[in-house]
């Protein structure tokens, strides 16, 4: 009994945790505007993915709101994209995360920065997969870096809510499925055109579209084959198929089911 409710309490410190993003704040030149930024390492994995609060000190003057830079790189052990940080920094344009272990790339990371103009993804080594959805809502995105990583597949209608005459580049280097960067718009036409036959996302449509509070699949039969181990085991393991071979595991306390049709 002592040992429950001694394990109990564990359980409890791990979930209270909070999941602090550390600061540094600093005002640099990019193209020809001074932009306001954080730099932040997460020194240790956090045990909850979404952020609780920012610590550091501001420049005088500013405040979260002023923050446009955002640069979460070198959490060299960082499972997870962090969640939440746009109710802290709601008006981010560059964003840049990588050096991390971030497993997979859901669609809705994104959501929250409708500025985001510029996005780089880097040197995460475990990706293999970027959904259709990423830059839905994200529709001012002009500049976009994925390198180093084990791309796979990329959702063919990646590209769709963008306007992609305003694509200034799109450097996708020493990735598994693609090593090329285009600068022009010639170049970066071609390259989102070979996308698909270089990086395919075969029945992208019938896959699970996992996300970080819900499951949605048009092919009730995936997700009965695919999760009813999982789902009958309410351990907070959720697993789903992936081309019907590879399984991937997430584990999220906080994933909820969600199944449409
Ligand atoms: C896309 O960008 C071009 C160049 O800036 C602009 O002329 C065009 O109106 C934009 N299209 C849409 C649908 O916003």
């Amino acid at each position: 009994m002592k040992f429950f409710v001694f394990l109990a309490f564990l359980i409890f410190l791990n979930v209270a945790e909070p999941f602090a993003l550390d600061c540094d704040f600093f005002e640099t030149w990019f193209d020809t505007n001074l932009i306001y930024g954080c730099w932040s390492t997460i020194l240790r994995t956090p045990s909850t993915n979404t952020v609780t609060s920012i610590t550091g000190v501001h420049v005088i003057g500013k405040s979260n709101c002023d923050v446009t830079y955002l640069d979460i790189r070198g959490n060299f052990e960082l499972p997870f994209f962090p969640k939440g940080i746009a109710s802290f920094f709601p008006n981010v344009v560059h964003l840049l995360i990588g050096e991390s272990m971030i497993p997979a790339l859901y669609g809705d990371e994104l959501n929250n920065f409708p500025h985001l103009e510029r996005f780089l993804f880097a040197a995460n080594r475990p990706l293999t997969t970027i959904p259709s959805r990423l830059f839905e809502k994200t529709p001012k995105v002009t500049s976009i870096t994925i390198y180093f990583t084990n791309l796979q597949r990329v959702g063919h209608n990646l590209f769709k809510p963008l306007n992609i005459s305003q694509l200034q580049y799109l450097i996708l280097d020493d990735n598994l499925c693609v090593n090329r960067r285009a600068s022009t718009q010639t170049e970066i036409r071609q390259l989102i055109g070979d996308l698909q036959e270089l990086c395919p996302y075969p029945d992208e449509n019938l896959q699970l579209q996992i996300t970080s509070d819900s499951i949605v699949c048009r092919d009730e039969k995936i997700i009965i084959d695919g999760l009813q181990e999982e789902l009958l085991d309410k351990n907070v393991r959720i697993g789903f198929l992936e081309n019907e071979l590879q399984k991937m595991i997430i584990k999220n306390d906080e994933l909820k089911t969600k199944l449409y049709e």
